[in-house]
């Protein structure tokens, strides 16, 4: 059987500045090391303006620093974005894409999400595609058909490159983003099956090795329920991992 290590991540969002970013990464820092080693990769995602000094400061440490998005061409006349390389060369080897802040906020489409998947494979990081349904799509029953599409369509077409390094999948229902409200285990069981029977479909054998981590509104006081979930490798945290005490708490819950 398969084992697959969990990730825990931090998603700062466009929060936290660069003294700030040291200490709360320094704090993470300490914690993990006052523990025996905990069993999870950890990993946190600041805003790229940071992300040198970050992974400068963490090179001796187990925790790992991402970006939050890249662009799909490799260099060029792009003012203001950010390619896969230059993250690789900031230290970074994750990097989140297809959130749906960017989905929903800056119209990112399935195709856009495709190609930035593509690129950051190229680069060397591992990718973290996001996907979830609407408030609406979940009323509606839409669910497993909304987030079948956006997985289909938004990981690279040619599906042999895909592997459980440089692919990850988060879950991450938009009305459960920084409200407060989280799917039942039911429901996050559901789904996460689901989505481990889509990867099965386009990848074969190596989708067993590949992390579906859950997001939204995961807290100290729900993680550990969620975490136990079967197919549920791992949470990609918004708001708790502003906290040192609450995102060490998250990664406390993983027995
Ligand atoms: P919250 O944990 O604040 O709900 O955010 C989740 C998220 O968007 C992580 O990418």
């Amino acid at each position: 059987m398969i084992t697959r290590r969990k990730l825990i991540a931090g998603n700062w969002k466009m929060n936290i500045m660069l003294s700030e970013g040291l200490k709360l990464a320094n704090s993470i820092d300490e914690y993990i090391n006052s523990q025996e080693s905990p069993d999870c990769d950890l990993l946190i995602c600041p805003t790229a303006l940071i992300l040198s000094d970050l992974s400068e400061k963490l090179i001796n440490s187990s925790i790992a620093v991402g970006g939050q998005n890249c662009h799909a061409e490799i260099s060029g006349a792009y003012t203001g974005e950010i390619s896969a390389s230059m993250l690789k060369n900031s230290g970074a080897s994750y990097v989140i894409l297809g959130h749906s802040e960017r989905r929903h906020g800056l119209n990112e489409t399935d195709n856009m999400v495709q190609l930035k998947v593509t690129a950051a494979q190229n680069a060397g990081l591992n990718a973290i595609v996001c996907i979830g349904e609407t408030e609406n799509e979940r009323e509606t029953n839409q669910t497993i058909a909304v987030l079948t599409k956006q997985l289909e369509n938004s990981l690279p077409s040619d599906s042999s490159i895909l592997n459980g390094t440089n692919t990850i999948i988060a879950y991450e229902p938009v009305w459960a983003i920084g409200s407060g409200k989280t799917p039942t285990n039911d429901q996050i069981t559901e789904v996460h099956n689901h989505i481990r029977e889509c990867l099965d479909k386009i990848i074969g054998e190596q989708a067993n090795r590949i992390r579906i981590l859950y997001g939204g509104s995961m807290k100290p006081d729900n993680a550990a329920s969620i975490l136990e979930l079967d197919n549920v490798d791992g949470g990609l945290i918004g708001g708790a991992s502003l906290n040192a005490k609450d995102f060490c708490a998250i990664v406390s819950a993983i027995d």
